[in-house]
């Protein structure tokens, strides 16, 4: 991992996850330590974020080591024409680490291609998004103790979701069996079906979510992303397809565990936040902590 940008989680190994959980939890243990004095992380997002952006910046801090970036491309120099290739040959001068959100798929590889130290991706497009799939896995390790034969539920927008693109190649080293429920128009693209089959990984599709969630183990629920859809009449008609209830929780198995990447706008009731099985607030902590571990594995600091 070390000196390599992170921005397929195919980039890493088996191995390589496990590495990262048990260095996660090291750092929840003692997330503050000065490791990281004199190193400069730069944070590009070119696409609007809460988390991945705050928890990459409050790893850095509670690290000792300092954050340069933009929130907005219209602040930056991309605004006069600059390219990306510009941008990150600039950048690459200041920092140690940069970490690149960008809505075009494909642009983080190109950023980590041009770029003279490693890129990050937090997320392009509907392509990847690999640190929120390693925290998603510290999170289901740690709910589950293990990640092995779980019963996954991908519920939502599952053509453009790139978090469920990461998770479902990441949990596949685990014999998972998933079910995909989605609408028709936003079902699992078949090149990733077609890598499960290769497997020989059970996975079913569902249009509804009802009395099958009583054998999950875990329910990932993503956002039917707006921001996605060419056709705003597309999202209108789609964007209630489903909103997890607290009262669809009843019978659920003990130790199932509601994971969200968040934002969420109303795919979860807030009836359900209370219910002990909601792990999506304690998921977003569990950010900072993957993120230390990641940064500090690619600085060669750990
Ligand atoms: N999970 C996630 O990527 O959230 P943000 O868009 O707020 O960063």
């Amino acid at each position: 991992m070390k000196n390599k940008s992170l921005i397929s989680i195919s980039d890493y190994s088996r191995d390589d996850y496990m590495e990262i959980i048990e260095l996660a939890d090291h750092f929840e243990k003692n997330p503050v330590q000065k490791i990281m004095e004199g190193k400069v992380v730069a944070t590009l997002f070119f696409e609007p974020s809460t988390r991945t952006r705050l928890s990459f910046e409050s790893a850095v801090n509670k690290l000792g080591g300092k954050v340069i970036g933009f929130t907005d491309a219209a602040s930056s120099s991309v605004k006069k024409g600059e390219s990306l290739k510009d941008t990150i040959l600039t950048v690459a001068q200041y920092a140690d680490l940069i970490v690149m959100r960008h809505p075009v798929e494909g642009s983080a590889r190109y950023a980590s291609e041009v770029s003279t130290v490693p890129v990050i991706n937090a997320g392009d497009g509907a392509n990847q998004h690999p640190t929120q799939c390693l925290l998603d896995l510290y999170s289901i390790y740690k709910t589950q103790g293990t990640l092995e034969n779980l019963n996954i539920f991908l519920v939502g927008d599952l053509k453009y979701g790139r978090t469920v693109h990461s998770l479902l190649q990441a949990m596949s080293n685990y014999n998972p069996t998933f079910n995909f429920v989605s609408p028709k128009q936003l079902q699992m693209p078949n090149e990733y079906k077609l890598q499960l089959d290769e497997l020989g990984i059970n996975y079913y599709e569902h249009e509804e979510m009802k009395e099958n969630i009583k054998h999950a183990d875990i329910i990932y629920v993503t956002r039917i992303q707006k921001e996605r859809f060419s056709d705003p009449m597309d999202y209108e008609k789609l964007k209630n397809s489903y909103i997890l209830k607290n009262k669809m929780l009843k019978d659920t198995k003990e130790n199932l565990r509601i994971l969200h990447p968040l934002p969420r706008v109303n795919e979860i009731h807030v009836d359900v936040d209370d219910n002990e099985k909601a792990y999506y607030f304690p998921q977003a902590l569990n950010g900072v902590f993957t993120r230390q571990a990641i940064m500090t594995k690619i600085l060669g600091l750990k």
